[in-house]
């Protein structure tokens, strides 16, 4: 898989990159690069963003600027190279489990990071194909939504945690029908008076199945 986020601090990304099951992931083959906007803007002395039309606070990036580092990267016929392109925005669709599989089975991905008050919407109307948000409130960029999508993604892919099982019964996965995680213990077995459930000792799989599907679906809100 190859994700390309496109950003105005891509220094931002250089904790996300010591990761280990990014750099697992970058071993296995995939690619996650970061363009600047900055470096292609057509505009003088590096502007990227302009004030909003109507008035308002803050400052908005430019559909030309977008336009102008989509084109540098992937040239005008840009549809299939560039696979899905996502603005990254507290008005799009919220980023679940579920969409971060449906982000995992493409090939290709291209976040568009937004920062000051946004984006231009022309961005959004022409440039990109789907529009989202990891939560309502307002980060100061997007950013860290690309780092929380990247990683909900990346560690989907097959090999890049260390342990293949890991994902497999994780939150919201189909082994655990949908539902959160249930419960997890190491040793020791009893801490000031504090238990491990006893099902846990038991060495029984079959009841510790069921108890975990039990409290994972005792978890589910509402
Ligand atoms: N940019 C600013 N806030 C955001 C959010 N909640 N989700 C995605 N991108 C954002």
């Amino acid at each position: 898989m190859k994700i390309d986020v496109f950003t105005l601090f891509p220094q931002w990304f250089s904790w996300f990159f010591e990761q280990r099951h990014v750099r697992n992931a970058l071993r296995l083959g995939h690619d996650l690069r970061l363009f600047n906007y900055r470096d292609t803007t057509p505009l003088s002395h590096g502007q990227v963003d302009d004030a909003p039309y109507g008035g308002g606070a803050g400052m908005v990036i430019r559909v030309d600027v977008v336009d102008a580092a989509l084109e540098a990267v992937y040239g005008r016929e840009r549809s299939s190279p560039r696979g899905r392109t996502v603005v990254l925005t507290p008005a799009g669709r919220t980023f679940d489990d579920e969409v971060a599989g449906e982000l995992t089975a493409l090939e290709r991905l291209t976040l568009l990071c937004g920062r000051y008050e946004g984006i231009d919407e022309r961005v959004r109307e022409h440039l990109a194909d789907d529009a989202i948000s990891i939560g309502r409130y307002v980060l100061s960029g997007g950013e860290l939504a690309a780092m929380v999508i990247a990683d909900a993604v990346m560690r989907k892919l097959p090999g890049a945690l260390g342990s293949s099982d890991s994902a497999l019964e994780e939150s919201f996965s189909p082994a655990l029908e949908g539902g959160p995680e249930y419960p997890h213990f190491t040793r020791p077995a009893s801490y000031r008076g504090w238990e491990v459930p006893q099902v846990l000792l038991s060495g029984d799989h079959e009841r510790v199945q069921r108890w975990r599907l039990e409290r994972s679906s005792a978890r589910r809100p509402g």
